[in-house]
């Protein structure tokens, strides 16, 4: 019990180093922990690993920043000698599915890694122009804003209805979700 307890606490404590080591961008630092807090909530709400959870979301992109064009296949083996287990190393492989890699989504881990990354770098844009931030976010506003081609072009509408497919998850509720746990992290969403 308390070796485990312990190999938890350094599991979640390795991933915070690993994001330092491998990403220096405030933004894209934002974008992983946005993804990390939503991964935390659906973990807690599922009864699931939260630290595992949150650190596959945390370390999705540990690789973008150094090695974009081989991303996420650079970050694998990172990943596993840094002893993160078989299934984390899968769902961040299957984030980038199968654009990027051969590895489907069919973790619970993985489906909601998918789900997370695309919504929370679009309610981030979004939440931009708005003066008072991710406090002023409605999932119907987010909805909305996602048929203006022209605005955030880089974030993949298509990819953000079929991770909430993938979850079987109503998008409206699922974007509440994101925002609220976005909202709530306060490296995401400081105080004024
Ligand atoms: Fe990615
Ligand atoms: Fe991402």
């Amino acid at each position: 019990m308390f070796s485990e307890l312990l190999y938890k606490m350094s599991d979640i404590k390795t991933a915070y180093n690993l994001l330092d080591k491998f990403i220096k961008n405030e933004n894209l630092k934002k974008h992983c922990y946005s993804v990390e807090s939503v991964m935390r909530f659906y973990a807690g709400q599922l009864g699931e690993n939260s630290d595992k959870w949150a650190s596959a979301g945390l370390l999705h992109d540990l690789d973008w920043e150094m090695f974009p064009d081989t991303h996420p296949n650079t970050a694998a083996p990172i990943l596993l000698e840094s002893g993160f287990d078989e299934e984390l190393v899968e769902a961040v492989l299957g984030h980038a599915y199968p654009d990027r890699t051969d590895v489907p989504r069919i973790s619970l881990l993985s489906k909601y890694l998918f789900a997370c990354d695309e919504i929370t770098g679009f309610v981030m844009a979004y939440s931009l122009m708005k003066s008072g931030g991710l406090n002023e976010v409605e999932p119907r506003s987010i909805k909305k804003k996602m048929k203006d081609k022209a605005f955030a072009k880089n974030v993949n509408r298509e990819d953000i209805q079929k991770g909430a497919d993938e979850i079987g998850m109503e998008l409206e509720v699922h974007i509440q979700n994101v925002i609220n746990a976005m909202k709530n992290d306060s490296r995401v969403n400081p105080p004024n």
